[in-house]
C-alpha cells in the first residue's frame, strides 16, 4: 500500500496520461504506486447498493483491489484522456468503484485529490467542447461529492488518433480539419508528447508538490 496512487485510464503503452501521472506522483516526493487501467479489470458500478454494509464491492476484479489501495491512500491522482470530450470510460468505471468508500463514514474524506486529462481539443479551439476541462471537472466533482481535498489539475495536449491511422489527410471523417483548420495536414499537425514538454512536465512537478503539501497538511 502507498501514499499516493496514480491511476491512467490510458490504454497506449506509456502514453502522454501515463508519464504525466508518473511525474505528479514522483514530484510528491512521497511513496507511489502507479495502476493502469487497461492492464486491469475495473468494471462499472452496479448500482446494487450491496456495498451498504461491508464497504466492500460485490464485483470481484481489479476495482475491489484498487479501491483497497486508495482506502490507505493519503492521495490520488486521476489521470484519463478525452474521448468524446468528456473522461474516459475506464477511468469513469475507477470513479465509480470507489463508491463502496463512501458509506457511511465517508472513508474518502479529506484525502487529496488531484486530476491530469490529456486532451486533443486545442487550448481555445471552438469547433468541439472543451474537452480539457470537462474531463476535469468530472474528477474534480467526484472529489467535491467525496469530501476530498481537490489540490489541482494538468490538463495536456495530446494527439488525435487521425494523426497516426494513415489515412488522416483522405478520410471524409478525419479530425485534423476539425481540430486544426480545413488546410491542415497530417505534416502541418504538431505532435504532442509529454516527454519534449517542459512546460507540461513543470506544471506537473508543481502539482505534486501541491499534494505534498495537502499530504503534509
Ligand atoms: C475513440 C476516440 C475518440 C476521441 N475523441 C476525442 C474528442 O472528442 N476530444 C478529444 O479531445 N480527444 C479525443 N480523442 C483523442 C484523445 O483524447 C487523445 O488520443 C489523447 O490525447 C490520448 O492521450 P494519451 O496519449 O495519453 O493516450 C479521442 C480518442 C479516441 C480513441
Amino acid at each position: 500500500m502507498a501514499t499516493v496512487i496514480g491511476v491512467s485510464g490510458s490504454p497506449l503503452p506509456d502514453s502522454n496520461t501515463d508519464l504525466a501521472v508518473r511525474a505528479v506522483c514522483e514530484a510528491t516526493g512521497l511513496d507511489h504506486a502507479f495502476f493502469k487501467l487497461s492492464d486491469l479489470t475495473v468494471a462499472p458500478c452496479r448500482a446494487c447498493l450491496g456495498c451498504l454494509e461491508t464497504n466492500r464491492c460485490v464485483i470481484d476484479d481489479d476495482g475491489r483491489v484498487l479501491a483497497e489501495e486508495v482506502r490507505a491512500a493519503r492521495a490520488v491522482v486521476v489521470g484519463g484522456f478525452t474521448p468524446y470530450c468528456t473522461l474516459d470510460a475506464r477511468t469513469k468505471a475507477f470513479l465509480e468503484r470507489l463508491y463502496p468508500l463512501r458509506h457511511r463514514d465517508g472513508l474518502l474524506r479529506g484525502k487529496a485529490m488531484a486530476a491530469v486529462v490529456t486532451t486533443a481539443v486545442p487550448p481555445g479551439s471552438s469547433a468541439l467542447p472543451p474537452a480539457g476541462d470537462l474531463g476535469v471537472d468530472a474528477v474534480r466533482f467526484f472529489a467535491m461529492e467525496e469530501g476530498m481535498a481537490f489540490v489541482g489539475s494538468v490538463v495536456q495536449q495530446g494527439n488525435v488518433p487521425c494523426l497516426g491511422c494513415g489515412y488522416g489527410d483522405r478520410c471524409d471523417m478525419s479530425a485534423l480539419g476539425m481540430l486544426y483548420g480545413p488546410d491542415a495536414t497530417v505534416d502541418t499537425t504538431p505532435v504532442h508528447c509529454f516527454a519534449r514538454s517542459g512546460e507540461v512536465r513543470r506544471d506537473a512537478e508543481a502539482l505534486g508538490r501541491r499534494i505534498r503539501q495537502a499530504v503534509d497538511g
